[in-house]
Formats: C-alpha cells, sequence, structure tokens
C-alpha cells in the first residue's frame, strides 16, 4: 500500500524533474566533466576547477570550455600556459549552449569550496575513514532510518534504499541497494550524490532541504561500516564454500586413490602366485 502510493508520487516527480533537470549544471558537469575533472578534489586527467571562476574570467572560461584548442592557438597565454601544465592534455571540444554553459559555471562556482568561508567543506575535507567513530555510524543509521529527522526535513533514505544489515529497518524498493555503495562509488561519489544528487527522485528530496555536514559525515560512516560488514560477509561466505569444495574435491582423491590400491591388492591376493 505504501509502496504504491509512494510510487506514484515518485513517478510525478521524475516526470517534473526529467523536463527541469534538463539542462541543471549539475547534470552537464556529472555527464560531460566529471571523467577529467573534480571540484576541490584535486587534480585527475585536467586541473581541479575549484573557484576556476574566480581565477579566469567569464568570457575565456565560455571560450576554453566551447574550444580549448582554438583558444590556445589563437595566441592565448593563459591558455597555453594551462595546456602546458597539464601535459599538453587535449580537453575535447564541448559544444554546449549559452545557456548550459551559464548553468555549469554556476554549478562550478557554486560548489567550489570558499576561501574566505573554510566552514565550507569539500567532501574529502569532510569525511576520513580513519577517524570514524561509533557515535558517527549510530547517528548515521538513525537518520538513514529516519528515527533521528534530518534537521532541515528531507526525506529519510530507507524510504526508497535499503542496506544489509542486522538490526537496520528493511528500506523501499525503488531505489538501489546501499549496502556496497562505498566500494561502487568511493566516499567522494556517496557524498557528491548525498548532496548534489544527480537523481531527479533524490533532487526532489533534498534540493531545497540540504544535508548539514555532521549529517552527511554520519551518513558516510554509516554506509563506511555497511560496506565493511558486507564485504567481510561475502568474503567468509565465498571462503566457507571455496573451504567445502576443496574439501569434498580432495576427500574424492583420497578415497578414489584407496580405491585403486584395494583393487590391486585384491588382485595380488586373488592370484598370489604371479
Ligand atoms: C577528456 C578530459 C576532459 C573533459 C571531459 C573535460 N575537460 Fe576540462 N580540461 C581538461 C584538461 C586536460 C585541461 C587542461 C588544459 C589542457 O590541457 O588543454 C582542462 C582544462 C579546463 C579548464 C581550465 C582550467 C584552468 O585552470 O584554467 C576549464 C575551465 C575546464 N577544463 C572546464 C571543463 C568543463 C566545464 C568540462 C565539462 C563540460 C570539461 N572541462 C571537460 C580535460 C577535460
Ligand atoms: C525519494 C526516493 C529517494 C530518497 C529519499 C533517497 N534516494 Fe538515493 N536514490 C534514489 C534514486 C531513484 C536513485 C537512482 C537510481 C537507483 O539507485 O535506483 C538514487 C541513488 C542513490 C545513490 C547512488 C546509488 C548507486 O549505486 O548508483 C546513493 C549513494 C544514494 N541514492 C544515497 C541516498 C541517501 C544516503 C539517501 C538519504 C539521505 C537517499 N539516497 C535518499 C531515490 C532516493
Amino acid at each position: 500500500m505504501i509502496n504504491n502510493k509512494i510510487l506514484k508520487v515518485f513517478l510525478i516527480v521524475c516526470l517534473f524533474q526529467s523536463l527541469e533537470a534538463q539542462d541543471s549544471g549539475q547534470k552537464i558537469f556529472f555527464e560531460k566533466c566529471t571523467a577529467c575533472h573534480t571540484i576541490g578534489e584535486g587534480k585527475r586527467v585536467g586541473p581541479d576547477l575549484a573557484n576556476v571562476h574566480q581565477r579566469r574570467d567569464a568570457d575565456w572560461l565560455v571560450k576554453f570550455i566551447l574550444s580549448s584548442q582554438s583558444l590556445i592557438n589563437s595566441g592565448d597565454s593563459i591558455a597555453a600556459a594551462v595546456f602546458e601544465e597539464n601535459n599538453k592534455v587535449i580537453m575535447p571540444d564541448q559544444p554546449l549552449s549559452e545557456s548550459e554553459l551559464k548553468s555549469v559555471i554556476e554549478y562550478i562556482s557554486t560548489n567550489s569550496p570558499d576561501p574566505n568561508n573554510p566552514n565550507i567543506k569539500t567532501p574529502k575535507q569532510i569525511f576520513n575513514p580513519t577517524v570514524v567513530t561509533q557515535a558517527d555510524i549510530e547517528r548515521g543509521k538513525k537518520l538513514f532510518e529516519g528515527t533521528v529527522e534530518f534537521e532541515n526535513g528531507g526525506v529519510p533514505c530507507v524510504v526508497c534504499h535499503t542496506v544489509q544489515l542486522p538490526g537496520v529497518f528493511d528500506g523501499g524498493t525503488l531505489a538501489k541497494d546501499l549496502s556496497m555503495a562505498f566500494t561502487r562509488l568511493s566516499p567522494a561519489g556517496v557524498d557528491g550524490i548525498i548532496r548534489n544528487p544527480p537523481f531527479p527522485a533524490m533532487v526532489n528530496s533534498f534540493a531545497d532541504k540540504p544535508l548539514t555536514d555532521q549529517e552527511v559525515k554520519d551518513l558516510l560512516a554509516f554506509l563506511y561500516y555497511s560496506d565493511d560488514w558486507n564485504l567481510y560477509q561475502n568474503f567468509s561466505g565465498n571462503g566457507d564454500i571455496i573451504f567445502l569444495a576443496v574439501s569434498i574435491f580432495s576427500l574424492n582423491i583420497v578415497f578414489l586413490f584407496f580405491l585403486w590400491k584395494w583393487r590391486k591388492v585384491k588382485k595380488y591376493s586373488v592370484n598370489p602366485d604371479r
């Protein structure tokens, strides 16, 4: 019953959001730029784009994104230097419309760490698996299940997602099982999705109800724990099966060996004269 209702809401939400998300800067960034760029998490193929809007002027950015090679060939010294610094890897031309360019640049600027406001942090700065505490995991579990509400009122994850862990509520099946989201997506990937969901259903649940840094940190701790637990479970599970198979196989070999020996013995004893 509940699932049916949620499904309807979800479908309607999807419809609206897919229309709206068409040229969102985030969608463009995820689809066309993340392969080579991060915002504040270091260099990939291309340079980290954190605060690039402060380093370069707007006009230059538009020209560079549309066709970096044209800009370099026109004799632009900054573009040539960036090309040089990045081992002369060619950034492919990005044939974006004017409004798409505007929204992707806006996305980069609003998601850059603010040098004047060190309280705004990037994913790497927020989550560090080596300092996760049991309390973080517990809080994350409660937020995930909705037994503790999100400060800004977002929908609990469990409505759409499930995590396979003993003692955790069964979740919805609308969206992917998150038991091993960490292995699949990396911490920064999960962080990016939680904070700036590229999926319509999630955008609608969290767009104007952003999670706080603490909430993101706690959820990450919980998903990290779940990932670990399931990894171990799978590993030892498979281990048992392999152990069993090897045991049966080697027992059979031993058995066959004895069988063969026994036949020989029998043969000799039947024909003692030979
Ligand atoms: C295939 C990899 C690749 C993709 C995809 C890509 N870039 Fe780049 N980008 C680069 C490289 C490499 C550079 C460094 C300049 C060079 O080598 O030409 C660069 C440089 C830049 C710069 C200049 C950075 C600076 O410090 O001045 C901007 C801005 C930029 N890219 C934006 C984008 C945007 C926006 C997208 C997506 C629409 C995108 N890039 C997609 C590889 C890529
Ligand atoms: C209204 C439903 C809804 C809610 C609430 C929701 N999600 Fe999602 N989520 C989705 C959908 C739909 C997708 C994309 C498709 C899929 O995973 O099936 C998704 C995808 C994801 C993914 C990427 C999964 C992958 O492997 O690609 C992560 C991680 C995620 N959500 C985390 C969360 C977390 C954490 C919360 C709670 C803070 C949450 N979601 C709340 C619907 C939801």
